[in-house]
């Protein structure tokens, strides 16, 4: 199989290609939510792509058939996920690792097309030319997905749930710049 990465808008051929893929992902366990596709595309068109730093990637198959899709904006104050994970950590690892951040916001590959190295690629690429000093995500703990995050130079920051009998997530960072 051979793909390429491309920039994604957040309308068109290629960001239904994206909903669809996403919706797909996400349909599987351990989230088993089919409906997430549709809450996705409200909240990059409305909120997330005007947040600083928004970028989106999408993994193509010759033809455009879209097989992957990510996207990231910089963190900062006023944020629900900023916010929630600043609370939960000690100020001085807040400070580490929020104070410049750039957020891995979502990642999704086609179930059929898993474990073929395209996240890989879409993170690599994602990340290649930030300058913000880390790139910070959360997980669910039950997911496989912080095993390849590990590969790419995640650590772990800590465990919380962003709910009341919530899922436990993982929250983990990249070091982008050593200062
Ligand atoms: C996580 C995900 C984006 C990785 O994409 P990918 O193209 O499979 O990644 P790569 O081929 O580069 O790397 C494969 C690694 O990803 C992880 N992975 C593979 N399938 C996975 C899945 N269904 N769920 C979680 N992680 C998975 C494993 O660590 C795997 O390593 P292995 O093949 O040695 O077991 C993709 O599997 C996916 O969309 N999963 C469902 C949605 C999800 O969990 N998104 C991340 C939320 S934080």
């Amino acid at each position: 199989m051979s793909w390429q990465i491309k920039p994604l808008a957040v309308r068109g051929p290629l960001f239904e290609g994206a909903i669809r893929v996403y919706g797909d992902a996400f349909a599987e366990p351990p989230y088993s939510d089919p409906d997430r596709g549709e809450e996705i595309r409200g909240r990059m068109q409305e909120l997330h792509r005007h947040r600083q730093g928004f970028n989106a990637l999408v993994a193509v198959l010759p033809g455009d058939e879209v097989v992957g899709m990510t996207y990231g904006y910089n963190g900062g104050p006023g944020q629900w996920w900023h916010d929630t994970v600043l609370k939960a950590l000690p100020a001085k690892l807040a400070a580490d690792w929020l104070s410049d951040s750039y957020e891995l916001v979502e990642i999704a590959v086609s179930p059929s097309h898993q474990s073929r190295g395209v996240g890989s690629a879409l993170i690599r690429q994602l990340l290649e030319a930030r300058s913000e000093r880390t790139c910070v995500l959360s997980t669910r703990t039950d997911s496989r997905a912080h095993e390849l995050y590990r590969r790419h130079g995640f650590e772990m920051i800590t465990e919380m749930v962003f709910a009341p009998r919530g899922a436990p997530f993982y929250v983990m960072g990249k070091r982008l710049r050593e200062d």
